[in-house]
């Protein structure tokens, strides 16, 4: 009989009653995955899609409270047409299946990032899928769309003047906490964990400011084949740091 290596038990590695809160993901690495394959990128990004799905649900069953994504970022307009047509095709068609499945998988589905400048009928569906998760309690999934940190802070700068030119507050009121509250993810904790898969060690405008403190994992791993047993790695190597926060 041929030896069959046993597979690698990556579950027994974490400890399932000390996950991180919040979990972030740069979910990148799509084109690359196609290209190997010699398939067109937009295949990637279905896949990704599909990967999102299985994972998302996932880091529910396991108790996760939140789970961030990074789906299009302020700077993936200056892909072609084509590419971008075809993401925001997959959003429309994700979002649907979403609506149908909220009530027996209770997620709750919320979008950071300005979502004006994308198509009217997806716009639409963000604002149904949103107005839906009101009536749930279950864990929180925020997708960012057309989501740039930097963009973020510029709103929150904005909004806050606003805010001391309307009367409503004066500049040295703002705290930390204050500003915090006029960001996209105002009321949710920082993440404790962000995950880059594809091999790029970089930020690429994600989250500047609630990852100030985060941990970081990456991999080579490209986002369509990060599984639960990747994601079972990334959340081993959490729990093996030191968190100190300044401190000692
Ligand atoms: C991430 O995959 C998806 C988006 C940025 C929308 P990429 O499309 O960036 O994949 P690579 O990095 O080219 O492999
Ligand atoms: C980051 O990936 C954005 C998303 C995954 C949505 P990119 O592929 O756009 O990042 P860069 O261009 O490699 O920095
Ligand atoms: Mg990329």
């Amino acid at each position: 009989m041929a030896f069959l290596k046993p597979k690698e038990d990556t579950a027994a590695q974490v400890d399932f009653d000390r996950l991180p809160r919040h979990v972030a993901i740069i979910m990148d690495g799509n084109g690359r995955w196609a290209k190997r394959r010699g398939l067109p990128r937009t295949a990637g990004h279905a896949a990704g899609a599909e990967n999102f799905r299985t994972i998302a649900t996932y880091c529910k069953n396991i108790g996760l409270d939140y789970l961030t994504v990074y789906a299009f970022s302020t700077e993936n307009w200056k892909r072609p047409l084509e590419e971008v047509s075809a993401i925001m095709g997959l959003l429309k068609k994700y979002l649907l299946e979403s609506i149908e499945k909220m009530e027996r998988d209770r997620i709750r589905l919320h979008f950071f990032g300005d979502l004006s400048p994308l198509p009217a009928e997806l716009r639409e569906m963000c604002g149904r899928t949103d107005a839906i998760s009101q009536r749930y309690d279950g864990m929180q999934v925020n997708v960012c769309l057309n989501y740039g940190g930097r963009d973020e802070l510029v709103r929150a700068a904005r909004a806050f003047a606003a805010d001391c030119a309307a009367g409503k507050s004066t500049p040295e009121q703002l705290t930390e906490e204050g500003l915090s509250q006029y960001l996209y993810s105002a009321g949710v904790p920082d993440p404790d964990l962000v995950i880059r898969p594809s091999g790029e060690l970089r930020i690429s405008n994600f989250l500047l400011w609630q990852s100030a403190y985060a941990e970081f994992y990456y991999t080579d791993v490209l986002w369509p084949d990060f599984s639960k047993e990747e994601l079972h790695k990334a959340l081993a190597a959490y729990q093996s740091r030191s968190r100190r926060f300044g401190g000692v």
